[in-house]
């Protein structure tokens, strides 16, 4: 492979073991200063292994756009990858189903770097309870989701309502929880009912307590049958969980926590099981995968993994970016706000792509992951970016290298642009 060619998310060895094999196309590396500043060589980025990642930069600047970019690369994998590995992206914006839809918009743009509008056969998953309102807005999805009431504990519960369970609330709350441990499958009704035969906790109480349910029951998220995780995971797929619609809820953030913690919680459970009878079959020299290394991709990440205060997708998201390596699990944070989101996802990070960010606490927190192969103040890094959309920095700690680049254009069309009046004169 010629040297030129970066790969950003690989080490030494394994950059000469494989040239840029099981890596997708991200961009093109950005040689020179601010705006004189020219596309270069491309940069490609490692998707063989796991790894955390952290796309950040302020409003509008290129980040979900980016997530998207990477989405569309798993579909052009080579077929014996692209069968290694799975996708699941979290849209809090409700954006990413335009995969679905080639990018007529930015047409010249993509001429100029040898592309064409093309559109990727992602898999869009909507609430089941607002399956009708997603077809009267036209909004294209391929399933709907649900989860088992049964499968949140006391603390997903207390998390999502904010009930500290110190509080009456949270102590009724908990034996309730205690009564139903036994059973399978139960739903919000068999909940509701337990609380209603309750004889220590007051009345009021138990109505609060009911009421909680009883407006978790609109959240439109809860079935007998819930989700398959397997069919999520499914060698190839490339999954798009639409939870933009609990945007509508004065709950929103905590519907939302609520799936990403659970989803999180079942993927690391199947991916230990998984990489368990993978190194079975290896040893017995069969190898057939069943559920494949994934990547979660996540936007809006500051609002399930925040620094400050707790959600019930904390515990589980911290769970896979501190032991997510082993069992194949790749994260990618994407968020406006690193100052908001919990150190852990920065600290553990090994790549950093960071798009033009001016505001202080934000840059503060990138400014703490200095690494010993940084030159310069991260800020300067920044600074030296030209003001066009899609430009960033990428710190790399596998290759200890940081690189300014240039995210490819989407060949699908990207649903959360900035609405203008304009036509399209981006060529870059
Ligand atoms: N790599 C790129 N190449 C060309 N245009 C881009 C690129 N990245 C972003 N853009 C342009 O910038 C616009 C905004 O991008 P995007 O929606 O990803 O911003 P964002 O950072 O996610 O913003 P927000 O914080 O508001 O969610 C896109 O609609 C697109 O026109
Ligand atoms: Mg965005």
């Amino acid at each position: 492979m010629p040297l030129q060619e970066i790969v950003v998310g690989r080490d030494e060895d394994d950059r000469r073991k494989y040239g840029k094999k099981g890596s997708i196309y991200f961009g093109k590396h950005l040689v020179g200063e601010g705006e004189e500043a020219n596309l270069t060589n491309p940069v490609h980025l490692d998707v063989a292994r796991p790894h955390v990642s952290l796309v950040c930069g302020k409003r509008g600047q290129g980040k979900s756009y980016t997530g998207a970019v990477v989405a569309e690369e798993f579909f052009l994998l080579p077929e014996e990858i692209r069968q290694n590995l799975s996708m699941l992206m979290i849209d809090t914006m409700g954006i990413w189903w335009s995969l679905k839809n080639p990018n007529e918009k930015q047409i010249s743009l993509l001429k100029n770097w040898g592309l064409e509008p093309k559109s990727f056969d992602a898999s869009v998953y909507v609430p089941e309870g607002f399956e009708e309102d997603y077809r009267k807005e036209n909004i294209p999805f391929d399933e709907t989701f649900s989860i088992q009431a049964s499968e949140l504990s006391t603390q997903d519960w207390s998390l999502a309502f904010d009930i500290s369970l110190t509080e009456p609330l949270g102590v009724l709350l908990e034996r309730v929880m205690r009564k139903l441990v036994n059973k399978e499958n139960y739903g919000i009704d068999a909940i509701i009912d337990t609380i209603l035969d309750d004889n220590r906790a007051s009345e009021d109480v138990k109505q609060a307590l009911e009421n909680r349910f009883l407006s978790a029951k609109e959240w439109g998220i809860f079935s007998k049958e819930g989700l398959s995780i397997e069919d999520i995971l499914s060698p190839g797929k490339v999954s798009v969980l639409d939870v933009s619609y609990f945007g509508h809820l004065s709950s929103g953030w905590s519907v939302r926590g609520l799936l990403v913690g659970l989803l999180s919680r079942r993927i690391y459970r199947k991916r230990v099981e998984a990489r368990r009878q993978e190194e079975m079959s290896t040893i017995k020299g069969r190898k057939k995968i069943d559920v494949p290394m994934t990547w979660v991709a996540i936007d809006e990440a500051h609002q399930f993994l925040p620094a400050e205060g707790k959600t019930p997708a904390s515990g589980p998201l911290t769970t896979l970016v501190k032991e997510g390596r082993q069992p194949g699990i790749s994260v990618m944070f994407i968020t406006q706000r690193p100052g908001a989101i919990h150190p852990d996802a920065i600290s553990q990070s090994d790549l950093i792509v960071s798009h033009r960010l001016t505001a202080r606490p934000d840059l503060e927190a990138l400014r703490n992951i200095m690494q010993t192969y940084m030159t310069f103040d991260i800020q300067e890094y920044i600074n030296n970016l030209p003001r066009k959309k899609g430009s960033a920095i990428v710190l790399d700690d596998n290759s200890e290298r940081i690189y300014a680049m240039k995210v490819r254009p989407r060949m699908s069309w990207h649903a959360g642009g900035t609405p203008d009046a304009f036509e399209d004169e981006e060529d870059f």
